[in-house]
C-alpha cells in the first residue's frame, strides 16, 4: 500500500524566527501522526537550522528543498547542489509551475535535475499540472510528466513522488475538485506505475483536505498557503490521516457514492 504524505511548500515566505516557530509547533502536534508522513519544505537558507528541530528520530517528519541545481558543484552563481541539500533534506520539490513559469524552467532541465536528485539518493517531488481548464486537459500534465522523465529508469519510479497541480488552481481561490484530480491522477498513475505516491496540490486547506484524500487515488497534498500557518497545517494533516484511515476501511469502487456522502458527513462533524 502507498503511503500518506502531506508536504507542505513554504515558497519565499518566513523569516528565520518565524519559520523556527512555524517548525516547533507543527514538529510538537504531529509527534503521535504517525499514519502520514509530513515533508516541510522551507527557503533554503533555513534548513540546516530547522534540521536541528525536525529530528531524525521522528520517521514521519522530515525536510524537503524547494530546488536543487542539476550539477554537483562548479559555477553556478546563486545555485545549490542536490549533494549540499542532502545533508537535511530527503526530498525535494522539481518542475513546480512558478519555476517552470518565472524561471523559465523546461522538462529538459528538469529533467536533469531529476537525474541529479536521484543519484544523490534525495526523492524528487515532481509537480505536473496543465494551465488552463478544459474539458481533459489534465491531459497535458501526463504529457508533461513524460517529457520530465524521458531516460529515468522505472526501477527508480519508487523513489518518486508526484505532485498533481492544475496551475490555475495553484494560490487561487478554490480547488479543483476531488474528482478532477482524481481522474487527472488515473491517467498520471498510468506512467509511473502503483508504487509511487501521487499527490495533488492547489488550493488545499484545513476544510477541503478530507475530500481529497479520502480518495484512493490521491495519496496525499502539497499545500502552499495553508502550510506556513502552524494550526491550519496541523490540521490538514490530522483530517488526511482520519480521511484515508476512513478509507481504508471501506473503499470499493461501487461503494464510492456512499463515502463521499460520508466524507461530506465526516467533514461537517470534523468542522
Ligand atoms: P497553494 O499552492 O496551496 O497556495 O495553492 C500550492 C503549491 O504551490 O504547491
Amino acid at each position: 500500500m502507498r503511503r500518506l504524505i502531506i508536504a507542505g511548500n513554504w515558497k519565499m515566505n518566513t523569516n528565520m524566527a518565524d519559520a523556527t516557530i512555524l517548525a516547533t509547533v507543527i514538529k510538537n502536534r504531529v509527534e503521535d501522526l504517525s499514519g502520514v508522513e509530513i515533508i516541510l519544505c522551507p527557503p533554503a537558507v533555513y534548513l540546516s537550522p530547522l534540521s536541528e528541530i525536525i529530528s531524525k528520530d521522528l520517521k514521519h517528519l522530515s525536510l524537503g528543498a524547494q530546488n536543487i541545481h542539476y550539477a554537483r558543484a562548479g559555477a553556478f552563481t546563486g545555485e545549490i547542489s542536490a549533494t549540499m541539500v542532502k545533508e537535511y533534506c530527503r526530498y525535494v520539490i522539481l518542475g513546480h509551475s512558478e519555476r517552470r513559469e518565472h524561471f523559465y524552467e523546461d522538462s529538459e532541465f528538469i529533467n536533469d535535475k531529476i537525474q541529479a536528485a536521484l543519484k544523490s539518493k534525495i526523492k524528487p517531488i515532481i509537480c505536473v499540472g496543465e494551465k488552463r481548464k478544459n474539458r481533459d486537459s489534465y491531459k497535458e500534465a501526463a504529457s508533461e510528466l513524460k517529457k520530465d522523465l524521458a531516460g529515468v529508469d522505472k526501477v527508480d519510479y519508487k523513489d518518486l513522488i508526484i505532485a498533481y497541480e492544475p496551475v490555475w488552481a495553484v494560490g487561487a481561490l478554490e480547488p479543483a475538485t476531488a474528482e478532477y484530480a482524481a481522474k487527472a491522477i488515473t491517467i498520471i498513475r498510468e506512467i509511473v506505475g502503483q508504487k509511487t505516491p501521487i499527490l495533488y496540490g492547489g488550493s488545499i486547506d484545513s476544510g477541503n483536505i478530507a475530500e481529497f484524500t479520502a480518495r484512493p487515488e490521491i495519496d496525499g497534498a502539497l499545500v502552499g498557503r495553508a502550510s506556513i500557518k502552524a494550526t491550519e497545517f496541523v490540521k490538514i494533516c490530522q483530517r488526511a490521516e482520519k480521511s484515508k484511515r476512513f478509507e481504508n476501511q471501506v473503499v470499493t469502487k461501487d461503494k464510492e457514492s456512499t463515502i463521499l456522502d460520508e466524507i461530506k458527513i465526516r467533514k461537517i462533524n470534523i468542522n
